[in-house]
């Protein structure tokens, strides 16, 4: 099922099918320089069974990301239920193959997330970025997030940055 489109990608539910496409990226300590470990399959699997139960119970959730000119799997970017210093947030999340960095996709993906959020009715967004991610700061500021404050998550430093649902006279 199709979640939402921008110019270059397809953001759209992922399925068991893409457990291996998501695994390759997960399994690559670059990619995941920032996150505890890397993934095994079999941890991968979990994760998405986890994603398909955030779809049945929020409506949202990670989505798997299509870029159209390939029609390659690249990522999973969408929204996250969080839980941060006792308040329930929504996170826009993003994370893609390294070989397709640089390109200003991330920005084009978390750009549509942030719309398909307010849309959703959320009246605030954040991201959790650890410090030294520049790259993901970068993203977040450049689609209207501001940074808020430090907190910790599940014992590790993490930068908030927030933004809130546009308000119209
Ligand atoms: C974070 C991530 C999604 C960014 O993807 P991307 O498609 O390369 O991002 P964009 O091209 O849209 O924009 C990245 C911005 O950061 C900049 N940037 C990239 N790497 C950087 C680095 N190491 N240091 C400083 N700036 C960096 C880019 O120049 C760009 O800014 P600019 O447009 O002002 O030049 C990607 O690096 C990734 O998947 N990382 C691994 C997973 C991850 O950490 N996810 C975020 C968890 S909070």
């Amino acid at each position: 099922m199709i979640v939402t489109e921008t110019p270059r990608l397809i953001l759209r539910h992922l399925t068991l099918d893409d457990v291996d496409d998501l695994a390759t990226i997960f399994a690559d300590p670059v990619v995941m320089k920032f996150f505890p470990n890397t993934r095994t399959s079999e941890e991968t699997k979990g994760h998405i069974k986890w994603i398909f139960s955030c779809y049945e119970k929020y409506g949202f959730g990670l989505w798997a990301t299509i870029h159209k000119a390939d029609n390659q799997f690249i990522g999973r970017c969408g929204l996250i239920p969080q839980r941060v210093d006792g308040q329930e947030e929504v996170e826009i999340g993003y994370m893609l193959a390294k070989e397709y960095w640089g390109k200003g996709l991330a920005t084009e993906a978390a750009s549509a997330i942030r719309d398909y959020g307010f849309a959703l009715g959320c009246h605030r967004l954040i991201s959790l970025i650890a410090p030294g991610n520049i790259a993901s700061q970068k993203v977040a500021m450049k689609v209207g997030l501001t940074y808020e404050k430090d907190t910790i998550i599940q014992e590790k430093a993490v930068r908030v940055y927030a933004i809130n649902r546009p308000t119209f006279p």
